[in-house]
């Protein structure tokens, strides 16, 4: 299986959606998927312009590099979209890829029909996503937008990672037995991927599963907040 794996993430390496994604691909490597990672702030790529272009030659007129990209998409059977919640969406960089996206639709796509057949590109998409806010329902509008992006694209949704209140895990030491459980339900959900073809809902639950009561939460939360400010009145003196 090859798997392209696109991290939306502002802070790339570092953040929470790496933290994600990194034992989850780690996984599915070692069962045998080839994976390809992207961070998506590394990449030089433009929004869409409704050219019309694409739908005549499959080919997009605009030279960055989404070129490059949508050749390993194309190639790929499964497509990974990692991402921290934005006001409760995808980032607009991601967005946009998202858009630019169009050349793998077929040319009978367009018209009256709406009906889009897809000729080449992958076969499944998962969706990993992370969020400070306790409440998991938080990422509902960024599920229905998944599966919207997945049903243009006639794949299938193999997958939806999703970790609420991401700061307190990230809080967490490693070896505590909570932080374990998801970085291990992560593991599986990588193997799960690449030999059923689909994460299992045990697993998806682990990873979403709350770390902390909702008031524990928000008392961590403004400690949390007072001493960033504390650092920036500092800064600031
Ligand atoms: C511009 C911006 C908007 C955000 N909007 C939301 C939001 O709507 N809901 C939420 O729960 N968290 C929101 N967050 C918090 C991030 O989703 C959260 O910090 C996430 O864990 C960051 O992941 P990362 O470390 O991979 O970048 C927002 C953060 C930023 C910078």
């Amino acid at each position: 299986m090859r798997i392209v794996a696109l991290n939306a993430s502002p802070r790339g390496w570092l953040g929470d959606t790496h933290r994600m994604i990194d034992p989850f691909l780690r996984s599915a490597q070692h069962s045998g998927a080839t994976v390809r990672r992207y961070v998506v702030r590394e990449l030089r790529i433009e929004p869409c312009n409704d050219c019309g272009a694409c739908e005549v030659t499959q080919q997009c007129r605009i030279d960055d590099d989404m070129r490059r990209l949508l050749g390993e998409i194309a190639e790929a059977e499964t497509l990974v979209l990692a991402f921290p919640l934005f006001f409760g969406a995808a980032p607009g960089p991601l967005k946009t890829i998202v858009d630019r996206m169009r050349p793998l639709l077929s040319p009978e796509s367009s018209g009256a029909s709406r009906k889009r057949r897809r000729t080449f590109g992958p076969q499944s998409v998962v969706m990993v996503a992370v969020s400070t806010s306790w409440d998991r329902g938080r990422f509902e509008p960024v599920c229905s937008w998944f599966r919207a992006v997945a049903d243009e694209l006639s794949a299938e949704v193999s997958g939806m990672l999703l970790r609420p209140h991401a700061t307190a895990w990230s809080a967490m030491s490693e070896d505590d037995a909570l932080a374990l459980s998801i970085t291990e339900a992560l593991e599986d959900a990588g193997r799960e991927l690449v030999l059923d073809g689909l994460v299992a809902p045990e697993s998806e639950a682990i990873v979403a599963a709350p770390l902390i009561d909702h008031d524990s939460f928000v008392a961590f939360l403004s400690a949390v907040r007072a001493d960033v400010g504390q650092c920036t009145t500092e800064a600031v003196r």
